[in-house]
């Protein structure tokens, strides 16, 4: 698909809205991982080196349309600050009067941040009245947001209609390398799901046993096929409702010819908690009150022999509760395998999603993959061969 790049757009003394994604992973009120901010840097500094006055605009978390102040931007646009090395301003609201005033008071080269997009119920429902009221601050409109383009919302689809629209550096590296790893892909291609998302997920494997020779399943999620299979899984997280879904899954890879890769041991404990005793076991050993919280170093290196044969990766998702050591274990050491296989060359290995980036970092590889997407949701329904409508509001807006 073909979209405007910044490449030759002037923007020098524009107002340009460039549509980020600053949704960053938050815990305890700390920012845990900057990478969403710190790919956005190109973009924001080339265009504030060509003298744009820079509004950006995003969503954080999910407010549902109302002002929730716990999840205001404005200690991330702190935090961009800090990323950038430069003043970053802030308005209290991103349309209306202080948006306007905020606008006014920038001067080439300013980067401002607004307020929550999700604060106004308009940005969700895609309303273009509010996608007017967001654009009429801006001439350009510049979206950086790949991860967030799996929405069609205001501040992603609407708008782009109402301004000339182009995608910024970040959007056009993450869609010019994964079609370069899952256009068309070298074979065979494996993918690795994981991660706590059970349901949502479910329904990506549905998709995924059709595109894929090799699908491992990891996370909560493999609670769920593991106990849809008759097994015990304790008091580990998982959806009996789910267990017939499961099981059409499974039948349904194997007409396709996907092989599915189920955990063979975990690593389980009485509770979720660091330092808390660890066991591991085989996946038929779980006891009634035990919990399943990653795999186990036999499945690791059984996923360590199998990935030689593979040529193409598409990683989602940690193992196990990666958050909370010991149970990041199992994620680290087939992260590090599958960095190895990079570097030798055998292997094109792309990742996406949040999780997953703080989890390769953890393991000290997130720059040892081919690409690593910062897109958790639309990395995964790009993987689908989805349209995501940010992205072809991006087209739909060209010449
Ligand atoms: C993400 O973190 O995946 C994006 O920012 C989208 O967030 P959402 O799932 O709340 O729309």
């Amino acid at each position: 698909m073909r979209f405007r790049t910044l490449d030759g757009v002037d923007v020098a003394g524009k107002r340009v809205l460039l549509r980020a994604d600053l949704n960053v992973p938050v815990r305890d009120g700390r920012i845990t991982d900057l990478t969403r901010l710190e790919r956005l840097t190109p973009t924001i500094r080339e265009l504030a080196a060509a003298g744009a006055r820079v509004i950006v605009c995003s969503h954080f978390d999910r407010p549902k349309g109302k002002r929730v102040p716990a999840m205001s931007l404005a200690p991330v646009a702190r935090a961009l600050g800090e990323v950038l090395g430069r003043r970053v301003r802030f308005a209290e609201d991103c349309i209306g009067v202080a948006a306007q005033q905020a606008v006014d008071l920038l001067a080439a080269g300013d980067v401002l941040v607004l307020e929550n997009t999700r604060f106004h119920p308009g940005e969700e429902t895609n309303d273009d009245a509010f996608a007017g009221e967001l654009a009429t601050l801006a001439d350009l409109y510049v979206n950086d947001a790949f991860s967030a383009a799996h929405r069609a919302h205001a501040s992603t689809e609407a708008v782009a209609h109402r301004l000339p629209a182009y995608a910024g550096r970040l959007m056009q590296a993450e869609l010019e390398a994964l079609d370069r790893a899952l256009g068309a892909p070298a074979r065979p291609v494996a993918a690795i799901v994981g991660g706590a998302k059970v349901s949502t997920k479910l329904d990506l494997l549905a998709n995924l046993v059709s595109r894929v020779d090799e699908l491992v399943i990891g996370g909560a999620m493999a609670n769920t096929f593991l106990a849809a299979q008759g097994l015990a899984v304790g008091r580990s997280l998982q959806e009996p409702d789910l267990h017939e879904t499961a099981r059409r899954i499974l039948a349904d890879a194997e007409t396709a010819g996907c092989a599915v890769l189920l955990p063979i041991d975990a690593m389980v404990a009485a509770a979720l908690a660091p330092g808390v005793a660890t066991r591991t076991v085989t996946v038929a050993e779980v006891d009634a009150d035990a919990m399943i919280l990653d795999v186990g170093p036999g499945t690791v290196q059984a996923l360590t022999a199998r990935l030689v044969g593979w040529k193409t990766l598409v990683w989602n998702g940690p193992l196990g509760a990666f958050e909370t050591p010991p149970f990041d274990a199992g994620t680290i050491a087939l992260a590090r395998a599958v960095a190895a296989a990079t570097a030798s060359g055998q292997l094109v290995s792309v990742a996406g999603g949040g999780d997953t980036v703080a989890a390769l970092r953890q393991a000290g590889v997130a720059d040892k993959f081919s690409y690593v997407s910062t897109a958790g949701g639309a990395f995964l329904e790009w993987m689908e061969g989805k349209t995501l409508p940010g992205v072809a509001a991006l087209a739909a807006s060209g010449d």
